[in-house]
């Protein structure tokens, strides 16, 4: 006892003299780079990391609630018999990242708080390159550290973000230590109540980025929405430096263009070409390379455009309608956070067989993976951040970090032609503060990308039992009217017959969620809530209801498949599961599944028969 009296008694007056290793203060964080996945010499950190739980934070505080500098990130290790060390990250568990840690231990199930996660990797030092560690989304607070060294932190579970770690490598073995936090706070984005679940973690991919010291940090390469044979965009170089000569080729429209970037070290780019337009039907994709001096970066790009005409969506021109459905960021069948193509794959390939040209990404930003793949397969996205229900809007760092969740997701994905709507918000409620937060985000988001549609999902306001409005003054600052509408669930089906709609805007609109819950396997009939009859009745009945908006221009019932969810405890029926899903979490249709089916076919041929007609 007395060794460990003399031990502690060194380490305050250690700490009070201040000769413990402060970490600075100052971040390695640099601004996002664009398209890591199509840089040269990337190396993957995925892969089996490991773990410590740490409920009481006793890695990152001292007992006095200050920040320890003996924390986990030191990643100490008993010197002598003598030393106490009460941690030691060599001997604990290892999980898979990416990955949540809800899933992948069972302790964590419902677990919010901090876990800390390790890394180790060798490096070699390149006179000429810097190193980046990216990391494409972690949830929902993160604290980076390489070799004990504090890099930086990063608030928002599912936006990338990335260090400058260069200067914190050591040749041979390095490790990088991440404490992350879950838990969640009534100002942040998400607030604190959300139906999903909060899977905790580093749940996207890690990846160590070697650049040059001048590089390509970003670009952006568009069809002119004026004119089809014009491409246009910019390239930006981490740094403002005039001079310097960077190609953009895309050998299929014999496109070689050398540019030379200006003082800010901006280039802008602009020619001639005949691209095939992006769609559902050719999702085609060019191969394009942006060449600064032997670095390379190489995308594939596709060129449409998307705009509204008074009630009508517009695709190259053409009026179609978005035959979509919901999706949650969950894989298929074993739950978890989705995290690569193949989870993209089995849920986007269910959305495919439903007849869907178009999905909602809710409520949050996917992995980029899922975009791509979307993007691959024909499918038209909606994009969305979290600012969902009771935000905390007269907060202004809650501003920020929406307005920071809305730019990433804008930088991450402006040159996936598929992404046509960014959304900026769900079922929030009307208010001033809520107005001037929203119409702010609207704007931002305008500013970044004036090549997409604006929207968000609003909540009805009826203006009796049976006529329902869309009254909102966020509508004058989209470009399509969103809503949410469960009249048969959350209302009466037998309702649905009588409603009218109003939606007093010369805008198309989009019915962003509808739907119920049902048990996939259990029959009874459609007066029996949960059962497979009372979901297929709730969809033909609300299909019927909703065919009768004036300028209804595409759905995204609620949802693709079961989820899981702390507000959905119903023993035997729910099972912390949201069952208002076309498919099950177990992969079963349900009975609705084909009722949307069929429904979508039907649109598919009303809309190929009016394009014949053209
Ligand atoms: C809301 C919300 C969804 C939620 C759904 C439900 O509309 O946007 O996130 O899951 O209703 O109640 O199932």
């Amino acid at each position: 006892m007395k060794i460990r009296c003399f031990i502690s008694a060194l380490l305050a007056i250690a700490s009070l003299a201040g000769l413990h290793a402060q970490q600075p203060q100052t971040s390695t964080e640099i601004p996002l780079v664009g398209n890591v996945y199509g840089r040269q010499d990337v190396t993957s950190l995925n892969g089996k990391w490991r773990y410590i739980i740490d409920q009481q934070e006793i890695g990152f505080y001292d007992y006095r609630m200050n920040e320890s500098p003996w924390g986990f990130f030191l990643d100490a290790h008993q010197k002598s018999p003598l030393e106490l060390v009460e941690y030691n990250f060599d001997t604990t568990d290892q999980m898979d990242i990416p990955g949540d840690w809800n899933i992948q231990d069972e302790r964590l199930f419902f677990y919010e708080g901090t876990v800390w996660f390790r890394r180790t990797f060798d490096y070699k030092p390149q006179a000429d390159k810097r190193m980046l560690l990216y990391f494409g989304a972690v949830n929902y607070e993160a604290v980076v550290y390489v070799n004990g060294k504090k890099q930086g932190s990063h608030v928002g579970g599912f936006t990338p973000f990335n260090f400058d770690i260069t200067d914190a490598l050591k040749e041979g073995q390095n490790n990088v230590i991440v404490k992350v936090d879950n838990k969640r706070h009534p100002e942040a984005i998400p607030t604190n109540i959300f139906d999903w679940w909060n899977y905790g973690g580093i749940t996207r991919d890690v990846l160590l980025v070697p650049v040059e010291k001048t590089f390509v940090q970003d670009y952006s390469i568009q069809l002119d929405k004026k004119n089809w044979q014009h491409i246009y965009g910019w390239i930006s170089l981490n740094k403002p430096q005039e001079g310097v000569e960077i190609e953009v080729r895309i050998p299929e429209l014999k496109i070689a263009q050398k540019v030379v970037t200006n003082a800010d070290g901006r280039a802008s780019i602009s020619f001639k070409a005949k691209p095939v337009l992006w769609c559902p039907e050719n999702p085609k994709l060019y191969d394009v390379e942006i060449a600064k001096g032997n670095e390379v970066l190489t995308d594939e790009i596709g060129f449409r455009c998307i705009e509204t005409q008074g009630k009508k969506i517009l695709l190259n021109g053409k009026h179609i309608f978005l035959r979509g459905v919901s999706i949650h960021e969950e894989k298929a069948f074993s739950q978890g956070r989705a995290h690569s193509a193949e989870d993209a794959r089995t849920l986007l390939n269910w959305a495919k067989e439903l007849g869907c040209n178009y999905v909602r990404l809710a409520h949050y930003p996917h992995n980029e993976h899922a975009v791509r793949e979307a993007e691959r397969m024909g499918i038209m996205v909606w994009s969305e951040i979290p600012c969902y229900w009771t935000i905390a809007w007269e907060n202004p760092d809650t501003y920020k970090n929406a307005e920071r969740q809305l730019g990433d997701m804008i930088r991450r994905d402006k040159n996936r032609a598929n992404v046509i709507i960014w959304s900026i918000a769900n079922e929030t409620p009307h208010s001033e503060p809520r107005d001037r937060f929203l119409s702010s985000l609207a704007k931002f988001a305008r500013s970044l990308d004036d090549t997409r549609l604006i929207s968000m999902a609003m909540e009805v306001t009826s203006a009796n039992n049976y006529h329902n409005r869309l009254q909102d003054n966020m509508n004058e600052y989209v470009d399509v009217v969103s809503f949410n509408q469960y009249v048969g669930w959350y209302r009466d089906t037998q309702d649905a017959a009588k409603m009218t709609w109003e939606v007093p805007y010369d805008k198309p609109v989009i019915v962003s969620e509808f739907g119920g819950g049902a048990v996939a396997g259990w029959h009874a009939n459609k007066n029996v809530r949960f059962s497979e009859e009372f979901q297929e009745d709730l969809y033909i009945e609300s299909l019927k209801m909703m065919d009768k908006i004036d300028g209804l221009s595409g759905l995204s019932p609620w949802i693709l498949k079961d989820f899981l969810s702390p507000r959905r405890p119903l023993p035997d029926v729910q099972d912390w599961f949201n069952r208002k899903g076309l498919v099950s979490n177990t992969g079963q249709r349900k009975l609705a599944f084909y009722v949307m089916q069929r429904y979508y076919e039907q649109k598919k041929a009303e809309f190929d028969a009016k394009s014949a007609k053209r």
